[in-house]
């Protein structure tokens, strides 16, 4: 038994934002230091009323229509977020109501940008126990409601956004390789250190990060869970027709390519037109190939996250 992804749907909040934008807004950048450090040009921001689960829900819609499946029909809703509409229930619940799916097995996976990979690998393992015939993964955020808009070395290289993939059993593959893995002994180098407690804030509720500690720490896991899994696969590296890496940085992408000796041809780059949608930004990368037709039926794609956590891993899978 394999799990096969057989629908995929992605969905933006409102018009793109670009970087002079953000300096029109009063923040204290430019284009060329955002472009040239991050690759970042332009982001979607949801409004403040606007949630995971509403990005979700468009985003769960193009997925189910592109698989020729109605919601009723999925038995399993997997949600990575870091940015959940409640403490709880699940955003997954929440989506789950407003697709109209009574009954299926439903939770939310934390992994911050590594939340899709998470959540596709667990998807792809109850399908493989035989527990469970069709999931719905989705990754969504609203990072731009827990961005902290005077620190200017965060807040440019954010975006919001959903992704979501309709998986299925099948007795071909699909997945066919996976690992995930974590280190909490990093855990402030990129954090949200805060929380309710008694009804107060307690901490600090935005984004901090350690810019460069990041980015060395993303480029060596990428690379080593890139190739840990074609291990695991017994295939070769050079047998990956596209490389989706987490989309946060075109540095982090340039890099992690090179130290695969993957041409950049070959890696999907949403990074200059969504910045970092965190664990929605996989799945809006590979819906974007596939619907511009870069992506096609039967070519083998390296899906790849890296996060807070500090959090990564990789999915190779035959499309
Ligand atoms: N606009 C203009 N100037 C800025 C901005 C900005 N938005 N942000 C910082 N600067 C200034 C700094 O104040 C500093 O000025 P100074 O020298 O006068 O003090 C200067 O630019 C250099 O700052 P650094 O932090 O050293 O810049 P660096 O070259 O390290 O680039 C960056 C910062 C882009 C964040 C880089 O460290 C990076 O790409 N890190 C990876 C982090 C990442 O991608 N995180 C995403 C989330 S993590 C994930 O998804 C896995």
């Amino acid at each position: 038994m394999y799990s096969q992804i057989t629908g995929i749907g992605s969905y933006l909040p409102g018009p793109p934002i670009g970087n002079d934008e953000l300096a029109r807004r009063g923040i204290d950048t430019s284009d060329e230091w955002i472009a040239s450090r991050t690759g970042i040009r332009f982001r979607h921001l949801a409004e403040n009323g606007e949630t995971s689960s509403d990005l979700a829900l468009h985003a769960s819609r193009q997925a189910l229509a592109a698989a020729g499946c109605a919601a009723v029909d999925v038995d399993l809703i997997i949600v990575a977020t870091s940015t959940p509409d409640f403490i709880f229930p699940s955003t997954a619940c929440l989506l789950q109501a407003k697709l109209g799916n009574q009954g299926a097995t439903a939770f939310d996976v934390q992994a911050v940008c590594s939340g899709f990979v998470y959540a596709l690998t667990v998807a792809d393992k109850f399908i493989r126990s035989g527990s469970h015939r069709r999931a719905l993964v989705v990754g969504a955020e609203v990072f731009s409601h827990i961005l902290d808009w005077s620190d200017r070395t965060t807040c440019v290289l954010f975006g919001d956004g959903a992704g979501a993939v309709v998986l299925e059993a099948s007795d071909k593959p699909g997945i066919l390789a996976s690992t995930l893995h974590a280190d909490g002994a990093h855990h402030a180098i990129l954090s949200v250190p805060g929380s309710v407690c008694k009804g107060v804030v307690t901490g600090d509720p935005f984004l901090r990060m350690d810019g460069q500690a990041v980015f060395k720490f993303a480029v060596r896991v990428l690379a080593e869970a890139a190739d840990e899994c074609c291990r695991i696969a017994e295939v070769s590296p050079s047998t990956i027709d596209w490389l989706i890496p987490h989309q946060a940085n075109i540095r982090i992408l340039e890099a992690t390519a090179r130290k695969m000796r993957i041409p950049l041809d070959k890696v999907v780059i949403s990074v200059d037109r969504h910045g970092n949608t965190s664990a929605a930004s996989v799945p809006l990368a590979l819906d974007e190939a596939v619907r511009a037709g870069r992506i096609r039926s039967g070519q083998r794609i390296m899906l790849e996250g890296v996060g807070g956590g500090f959090t990564w891993g990789a999915v190779l899978l035959d499309f």
